[in-house]
This record gives structure tokens, C-alpha cells and sequence, in this order.
């Protein structure tokens, strides 16, 4: 049975011996265990049918913390981290054996974050070791930002959901990387958008969106996808035949009722539309429609990490 509550002690309890526990964030929901126990990492992998080559985050309350298990921070991801930790970005820093080969898959760098949210910061006050934790989904599927859409798709697998409201960015955080040669590489665009990044540390490199990049798994294309059939909302596509579904920026299509539609800022906020992306998708999919279209938000600022979900989401679905 799997229990939905806030009570951090029992959280920390079930940590402690091994089981795992779905834990709130402010981007979304993650399957944590203890990162240090290759056993109960595993169990991870298991529950979420991921494959064993996609390595996970770590998650801290504080940077100073990780000395034990990681090596120095380059200096652009200091200031990074010293601007933007806690919040939606995470760091890949090399790794000290402590840290299992699992959590990395045998890579030697390892993920680390420090997620901004009072129930899961306490937690992980109160625990002697860190978590590992990647969004609490089944593999390639839409991202969970509350608790009962985990308690959808993991009920009676894990044993405790701690339930810390809705997740208020609503996207997975941002990943940096600095190469040998200093530069800094965003791997995965999430809720900390390039912009940000380039106003503390100048130019940065941005990952193309591939399929077989060993370095950023987390860009497969096999990510954030809805079961029903999705693409893009386009003039020339849109057919009106269809029991469909819109993901509308601002507006509501016309020709298509207003309940197979949800808006994703009427105001045209992109902090609102991230906040709702995952949410509304996940709404749409749930409505056993024929198709569902989305439509892109302005390429700019958090845009570009939410139009990187769009696109996925359309991809996979084809
Ligand atoms: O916001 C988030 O980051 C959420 C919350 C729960 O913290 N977590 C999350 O984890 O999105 P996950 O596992 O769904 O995605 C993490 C991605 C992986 O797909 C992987 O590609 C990348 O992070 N990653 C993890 N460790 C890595 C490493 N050592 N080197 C390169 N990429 C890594
Ligand atoms: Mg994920």
C-alpha cells in the first residue's frame, strides 16, 4: 500500500532502511533512495523500467555537505551554484568512490542538486546520507508536479509519498557541465533558463537536442511523452474531424471545445506556463482524446526549455 502524507520522520525512517520514498521538489516530483546504497538504487531502476545506462541526480540541503563524495567545484559552477543552489539547476562534479557506479552509470562525474522545497529540505537535513532521485514517472513519460499524479502511476510499488503541494517551478532543473577546456555546457534546458546563466558566467554552450548523446542521456528522445498521439499545433495541420485536444499558450482555439483545451498562461507568462506544462499535458492525456495539439511558446528564456518538452513530447508520440 502505498501511503500519502507529510510526515518527514516516517520519510526519513523508510529511507534509512532502504525503501524508497517519492519526495516534492520545486521543478517535480522525485523516486528518491539512498544514493549511497547501490541495493536500494536498484530498486529505483526497477520501479521506473529505466534503463540502467541513464544515471541519476543527486540531491543535497547544502553544497559543503558533499565533500565526502565529491571532488572540488570548478570555479564558473561556484558561482553558478552560488547564485542559483537552492533552486532548479544542477551541477555534474567528479565523483568520489562513495558515490556507487550505479547512481552514475560508471561515468565519473556524478549530478548533483539542491532542491528548494521545506519539506524535502528538511528531510534531507535530518538524513546521513544524500538521495538519488530522478522524476518519479514511469520512464519517458510526463514528469509528476503533484502528489496524486505519482500516486497514479506508482501506487502500490513504493511505500510513501510525501506530499509537499504542488511543484511551484514545474519543470526539471537545468544541467551544467564545465569542459576540461573551462567552458560551461548546458546539458538539459530546464527551470533556470540560459539567459540566467549566461548573465552570471558570459556565453555558454547549449546541447543540441539528440538521440545518442552518451554524455546527457536526459536528452533522449524517448522523454515527457503523452500516450495519446501529439503534434504541433500548426495552420496547416489542424483538422477538424477529430475528438482532439489543444495545449494552448494564451489562447483558445476556435472549432474546438473549450474543456478539450487548456491555456497555458493567459497572460503570456512563461514562469505560469512552465508551472502548468507538465500539469495540463498530463490533464489532456487523461481526457481519451483522439490526438492532442500544442502549441510553442516564444523561443525565448524559459520558452526554450518548454518548447524542448513540446517537441519532444511530439516526436515520441509519432
Ligand atoms: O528537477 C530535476 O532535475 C528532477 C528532480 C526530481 O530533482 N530530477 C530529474 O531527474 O529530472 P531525471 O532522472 O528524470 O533526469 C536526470 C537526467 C538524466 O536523464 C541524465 O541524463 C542526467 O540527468 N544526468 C544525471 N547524471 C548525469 C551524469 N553523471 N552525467 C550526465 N548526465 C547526467
Ligand atoms: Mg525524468
Amino acid at each position: 500500500m502505498t501511503l500519502v502524507g507529510q510526515d518527514i520522520e516516517k520519510a526519513a525512517a523508510l529511507l534509512h532502511e532502504g525503501s524508497l520514498v517519492a519526495i516534492p521538489t520545486e521543478t517535480v516530483y522525485g523516486l528518491a533512495a539512498n544514493a549511497l546504497d547501490p541495493i536500494a538504487v536498484a530498486k529505483i531502476f526497477e520501479i521506473k523500467n529505466r534503463p540502467t545506462f541513464d544515471p541519476l541526480i543527486v540531491h543535497t540541503y547544502d553544497l559543503e555537505h558533499l565533500s565526502d563524495f565529491v571532488f572540488e567545484i570548478p570555479e564558473k559552477l561556484k558561482a553558478l551554484a552560488q547564485q542559483f543552489m537552492p533552486g532548479p539547476l544542477t551541477i555534474l562534479l567528479r565523483k568520489k568512490n562513495l558515490i556507487p557506479d550505479l547512481v552514475t552509470s560508471g561515468l565519473d562525474h556524478v549530478a548533483v542538486r539542491v532542491p528548494d522545497h521545506p519539506l524535502t529540505h528538511s528531510l534531507l537535513e535530518r538524513l546521513s546520507f544524500p538521495l538519488a532521485a530522478p522524476s518519479a514517472n514511469p520512464f519517458g513519460y510526463i514528469s509528476p508536479t503533484t502528489a496524486s499524479h505519482v500516486l497514479d502511476q506508482l501506487s502500490g510499488k513504493i511505500p510513501y509519498i510525501l506530499d509537499g503541494g504542488r511543484c511551484q517551478v514545474g519543470l526539471e532543473s537545468t544541467i551544467v557541465a564545465q569542459k576540461e577546456n573551462k567552458e560551461v555546457i548546458v546539458l538539459r534546458k530546464g527551470g533556470i533558463s540560459p539567459e540566467e546563466i549566461e548573465q552570471i558566467i558570459g556565453p555558454v554552450e547549449i546541447v543540441k537536442k539528440s538521440t545518442s548523446n552518451p554524455k546527457a542521456p536526459g536528452m533522449l528522445h524517448k522523454h515527457y511523452a503523452p500516450r495519446t498521439p501529439t503534434f504541433l499545433l500548426k495552420d496547416q495541420n489542424f483538422s477538424t474531424s477529430q475528438n482532439k485536444g489543444i495545449l494552448c499558450f494564451q489562447h483558445f482555439a476556435n472549432g474546438v471545445p473549450k474543456e478539450q483545451q487548456r491555456i497555458l498562461s493567459a497572460t503570456g507568462s512563461l514562469n505560469e506556463a512552465a508551472y502548468n506544462l507538465f500539469f495540463h499535458l498530463r490533464a489532456l492525456d487523461g481526457m481519451n482524446l483522439e490526438t492532442i495539439y500544442v502549441e510553442l511558446v516564444p523561443e525565448t528564456g524559459l520558452g526554450r526549455a518548454i518548447n524542448d518538452k513540446l517537441r519532444r513530447a511530439v516526436e515520441v508520440s509519432l
